[in-house]
């Protein structure tokens, strides 16, 4: 039975499509599979449908299966039932609207990764997400930092994680970094594994590599709140 991997947050725009898009050709990546077959499934649950546009244009080269299922609630309930995937990874909608698709997709989640910005306006609705409809639904559920610049100093990512503190919210070790590849890539149609072979772009993928392996390695039950607080690596930061 594949492990199904939900990415949400109600609040628009905080990387819930590049982190599901990216992460599901991390794993497809590596787990390999034929040009008939993928182990990997990603799956988009938004009536948006910018990850449906981001696989069209990707067209054959995207590296994992795709299927769109806003409107299609028997499928949304039936994750589970899928069984020719390794794993499945789930974009949801970011809006209050869709409330309803989100909480059918949880019941289907195995876990649930939560991207927030590192900027105060989005703990609120970070944490109306989490309150309301993601800790309710009772599955395994991690913070993950997306979108934080190095550039811009460590004040807000600092911020940010005692925050996560305070909540004594579990988190992901991993931060995804800020890349303008990363902007640029649903437009291109590529993913992080198809970027070219430079440093940055290695550098890019890494922040990837390493969510994989904190999300396929501990089944979505791994390190909680305190880890957080621990800093941002030295490879991590650069
Ligand atoms: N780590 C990152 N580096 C650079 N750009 C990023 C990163 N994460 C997200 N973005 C950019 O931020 C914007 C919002 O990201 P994305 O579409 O993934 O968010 P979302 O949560 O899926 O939004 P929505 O709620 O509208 O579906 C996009 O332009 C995306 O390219
Ligand atoms: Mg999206």
């Amino acid at each position: 039975m594949a492990g199904v991997h939900v990415v949400a947050n109600q609040k628009g725009g905080v990387g819930k499509t590049t982190v599901t898009v990216n992460l599901a050709a991390v794993v497809a990546d590596t787990l390999g599979g034929t040009a008939d077959s993928s182990p990997v499934l990603g799956v988009s649950t938004d009536p948006q449908a910018s990850m449906l546009e981001w696989a069209e244009r990707a067209g054959n080269e995207l590296p994992f299966d795709f299927e769109q299922c806003h409107d299609n609630p028997k499928l949304l309930g039936k994750l589970r039932e899928i069984k020719q995937y390794s794993h499945i990874f789930v974009d949801t909608p970011g809006s209050l609207e869709n409330e309803s698709i989100l909480q059918a997709v949880l019941t289907q989640a195995d876990d649930v990764i939560v991207p927030l910005e590192p900027e105060p306006l989005s703990f609120n609705p970070a944490t109306r997400s989490i309150e309301r409809v993601i800790q309710p639904a009772g599955v395994p559920w991690r913070v993950l930092l997306n979108n934080w610049d190095p550039r811009d100093g460590t004040a807000d990512l600092e911020q940010t994680r005692e925050y996560i503190a305070a909540k004594r919210w579990p988190a992901f070790n991993t931060v995804i970094r800020h890349y303008k590849l990363h902007t640029r890539a649903p437009a291109d149609g590529v993913t992080v594994v198809q970027y070219a072979k430079n440093r940055v772009a290695l550098e890019a993928r890494q922040d990837f590599f390493r969510l994989a392996l904190e999300v396929l390695g501990t089944g979505g039950d791994g390190p909680r709140h305190a880890s957080a607080v621990n800093g941002v690596s030295s490879t991590n930061g650069g």
